[in-house]
């Protein structure tokens, strides 16, 4: 590969959106406007905070577009006895009833397994499940019209918890998916004979998506049974493949468009098939548009969430606090269906270690049925629960030890020498995790700090203060690994403007600025003349999901190989037409030197075009270098790690369990970071957002099966409020990707995510000191609300 490091990018910049593209290009500035590695903002910032970014609801409606309202099952397992919508198909507004007859294909939405019917035939199993649609010509007319029905059941036996789940799986010899296993030497021999054993168990809740933009699509319905859908979805490809295998219809007859989404965060990787299909399937049976928009509630009851867990961890440790061997068994709870729960477990499994090198490991996993909501992606996609174990063990390690928490982490990093391997056997060659936790204890004051909390609460009966600084190392790329694919399409147009078309989505991310900083860069033209375009299957093919954080990774170097491409040949045509050797042409800010004359960009691409030179090319893009043998559970799965650290300070209020995060510093690596701004973005949503998992957002479910929690009434994400009053957040300046990738940047979108568990940690440390230091917290489960914190500080004083 071409060196692609570019030293001094300039000052940060930002877009000035009144300098149209392709007018008066400035001809002798020193550095473009907005490369690699500007502060530039979110190419819909002004748009995001004004509220002109449009969303898909806020498309002109087009003549005679259906409104559907899905009906969904109010039973956590039953059988389908009987079910009678003659008064629904009868009621005002009403122009048709879906359900599973009408469907002409697959009746089904999953990503891979079969197992998520768009409506069921015989039984239901969960409750929220879809049972059939309303198409009328308001929403109004369709939710009224669906109360209409009239069904019978026959109640079956359901699991919610985790125990009833381990029960019944039990009971019938198997579970929703094949256990897995990874070994590393010998763990259950070491940990037999060991000294210093530390045992326990973690449960963790799930966590709602909770993006603003809830589920949404509209199908327009076009020639020869075609069919055009707009979705909110982080996987167009996958959207239209579902659709067009449920019309029984090729991928061709169906194009798949996305501009943005408000918000996705996992939670619109498979799920998002289903509102297509429904809006595609409606189409197809009226011959008219239909758009199908979730409410809140009905959103948070029948789409997916994170895995709960619970987690036993077992570790032998040597007399200098060296971890010797561990050993972890995940208990995962799926759901009612396969979707992603595979993948997603595994993750959690490669996260078990997190930045500490184990001589010895074994880590199980079960796989849970449960008559809930299909469990689905969510930022870090596993990783947060697997490394959540660890840390909680660490923490425990530390009380049984005797060991200040961070003292004990740092004896356990992975060495930066490359010499150790993961309990899935990759050697870990990039380890910068002891540099900068080495580098944050010192600017977080963690030693001084670590005082004066102590001293705080020896002068406080009730407020208890708590500190504690955890490392992050996540791995970076689909563990399925042929999914680390990339296309983009980049045109360029006579007039030296650049259309730029990727295979990724925008969520909020960033990626789309991101992208277009690097085409920009290639070109050596300002972002301004860069023009971002809807993700649509119709450009880009076969694309991954946008998701393992890997949008920019992938993209931004398919990109990259299309804008070369077309340099390449803009390249060729003036040595061709100037008689130069190639090194004599040179691209400049906005111009292009070719021997000793200067030509604007669009000049030298006009010339091109006269003389018929392609403008336009698709670029490609795989992983190298990666590969994962499931059945021996051992490879390199991913291309490198990401790394990060974090100390979160918090008071408890032993009398209530209130509590607040009152500091956090945070030193991330994002390599050499595309664009800080839209970086440091990322760090801070991804942390609060972690946040909110581990502190107040708490999905509750009744003995029925029944989301109680579906809400913001009673389900209660971060808010601005809860943010720390001292946020401090630093970019590790420096950070450099060992491997090859785009810019040598870092993949930012989940990894931050995790910082927050020094949050958790801290809090189990404000609880330590309620109890005067006697006894951990055994009982203190994620999410640890007012309620847990005090039914801990209770035991601990017991
Ligand atoms: N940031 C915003 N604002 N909105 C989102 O939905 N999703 C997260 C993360 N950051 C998300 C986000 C998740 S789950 C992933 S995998 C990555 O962004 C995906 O984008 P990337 O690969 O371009 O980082
Ligand atoms: Mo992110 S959970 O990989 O969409």
């Amino acid at each position: 590969m071409q060196e692609t490091r570019i030293q001094d990018r300039g000052e940060a910049g930002t877009i000035d959106p009144a300098e149209a593209p392709g007018e008066k290009a400035p001809v002798l500035e020193a550095r473009i406007r907005g490369g690699v590695a500007a502060e530039l903002r979110h190419d819909s910032a002004a748009k995001h905070v004004t509220g002109t970014a449009r969303y898909l609801d806020d498309d002109p409606e087009p003549p005679g577009m259906l409104q559907v309202f899905i009906a969904m099952s109010r039973h956590a397992h039953a059988r389908i006895v009987s079910m009678d919508l003659s008064a629904v198909e009868a009621a005002p507004g009403v122009v048709t009833v879906l359900t599973a007859a009408d469907i002409p294909g697959q009746n089904d939405y999953s990503p891979v397994f079969g197992d998520d019917p768009i409506f069921p035939t015989d039984k239901v199993e969960y409750v929220g499940q879809p049972l059939f649609a309303v198409a009328a010509e308001t929403i109004h007319q369709a939710r009224a019209a669906a109360k209409l029905a009239r069904a019978d059941y026959e109640a079956l036996p359901h699991a919610v918890d985790f125990d009833a789940a381990l029960a019944a799986a039990d009971a019938a010899g198997e579970d929703l998916l094949p256990p897995h296993e990874m070994r590393k030497g010998d763990a259950d021999a070491v940990l037999g004979r060991a000294g210093r054993r530390v045992r326990g168990r973690l449960e963790m809740g799930g966590q709602d998506h909770f993006y603003l933009e809830g589920q949404i699509a509209y199908a327009l319905p076009g020639e020869d049974g075609d069919v055009l859908v707009r979705s909110s979805t982080q996987h167009p490809s996958e959207v239209q493949h579902n659709v067009a295998k449920m019309l029984d219809v090729p991928d061709h007859a169906v194009t798949v468009e996305v501009r943005r989404m408000g918000g996705g965060f996992g939670g619109k990787e498979s799920q998002p098939a289903l509102f297509a299909a429904v809006c595609a399937l409606a189409a197809h049976k009226t011959g008219r548009p239909a758009k199908c928009r979730l409410d809140r509630d009905d959103d948070m009851e029948m789409t997916g969430k994170r895995h709960e867990a619970r987690i036993a961890y077992d570790l032998a440790f040597d007399a200098d606090g060296r971890v010797e061997a561990a050993a972890f068994d995940h208990l995962i709870r799926c759901g009612y269906s396969r979707d992603l729960s595979g993948a997603i477990a595994d993750r959690a499994m490669f996260h078990a270690d997190n930045a500490y090198a184990l001589p010895a490991a074994r880590i199980t996993s079960r796989r849970l049925k449960t008559h809930t909501v299909s469990n689905t992606a969510f930022r870090g996609f596993g990783g947060p629960q697997g490394m959540l174990g660890m840390e909680r063990a660490m923490d425990r390690a530390a009380f049984e030890l005797g060991l200040d928490p961070l003292d004990l982490r740092k004896r356990n990093f992975y060495p930066a020498e490359g010499a150790e391997t993961t309990p899935y056997g990759m050697p870990v060659t990039d380890s910068v995790i002891g540099e900068i936790v080495e580098e944050l204890e010192e600017t977080s004051n963690y030693r001084a700090r670590r005082e004066a909390v102590k001293r705080f609460n020896e002068g406080n009966p009730h407020l208890k203060k708590g500190l504690a600084l955890t490392p992050v190392k996540f791995g970076i790329s689909f563990t399925t690994t042929h999914l680390n694919q990339a296309g983009a399409l980049v045109h360029v147009y006579k007039d030296g403007s650049v259309a730029l078309n990727h295979g990724g989505t925008e969520m909020g991310q960033g990626l789309f600025t991101k992208v277009a900083q690097v085409v920009a860069e290639e070109f050596q033209i300002d972002v301004t003349h860069v023009k971002i375009t809807a993700t649509t299957t119709a450009k880009v093919p076969n694309t991954s999901a946008t998701a393992a954080s890997s949008g920019s990774d992938l993209n931004g170097m398919a990109a990259l190989n299309a804008a070369r491409t077309i340099k390449d040949r803009l390249i060729a045509y003036a040595c061709e037409r100037y008689q130069v050797p190639r090194e004599q042409v040179v691209f400049l800010p906005n111009r292009v030197r070719i021997g000793n004359q200067e030509k604007r960009f669009r000049d030298l691409v006009g010339e091109a075009y006269l003389a018929r030179v392609s403008l336009s090319s698709t670029g490609f893009y795989a992983t190298p270098g990666i590969s994962y043998d499931r059945e021996t559970a051992s490879g390199k799965p991913f291309y490198y790690f990401a790394y990060g650290a974090a100390c979160s300070e918090v008071v408890i209020d032993t009398m209530t369990g209130e509590n607040r995060l009152l500091r956090v510093d945070i030193l991330h690596d994002v390599g050499r970071s595309l664009n800080p701004a839209l970086d440091r973005g990322q760090i801070e949503g991804g942390f609060v957002q972690g946040l909110g998992w581990l502190t107040t957002e708490e999905l509750w479910w009744d003995g029925a099966g029944r989301l109680r929690t579906h809400a913001p009434s009673t389900y209660k994400i971060p808010t601005a409020n809860d943010r720390p009053d001292d946020f401090r957040l630093a970019l590790w300046t420096k950070g450099e990707n060992r491997a090859e990738t785009i810019f040598r940047s870092k993949a930012v979108g989940e990894p931050p995510f995790m910082l927050a568990i020094s949050a958790f940690s801290a809090l189990t440390d404000a609880v330590i000191a309620a109890g005067k230091g006697r006894r951990f917290p055994e009982a203190l489960d994620a999410p640890a609300t007012p309620e847990r914190v005090l039914a801990a500080v209770n035991e601990v004083r017991g």
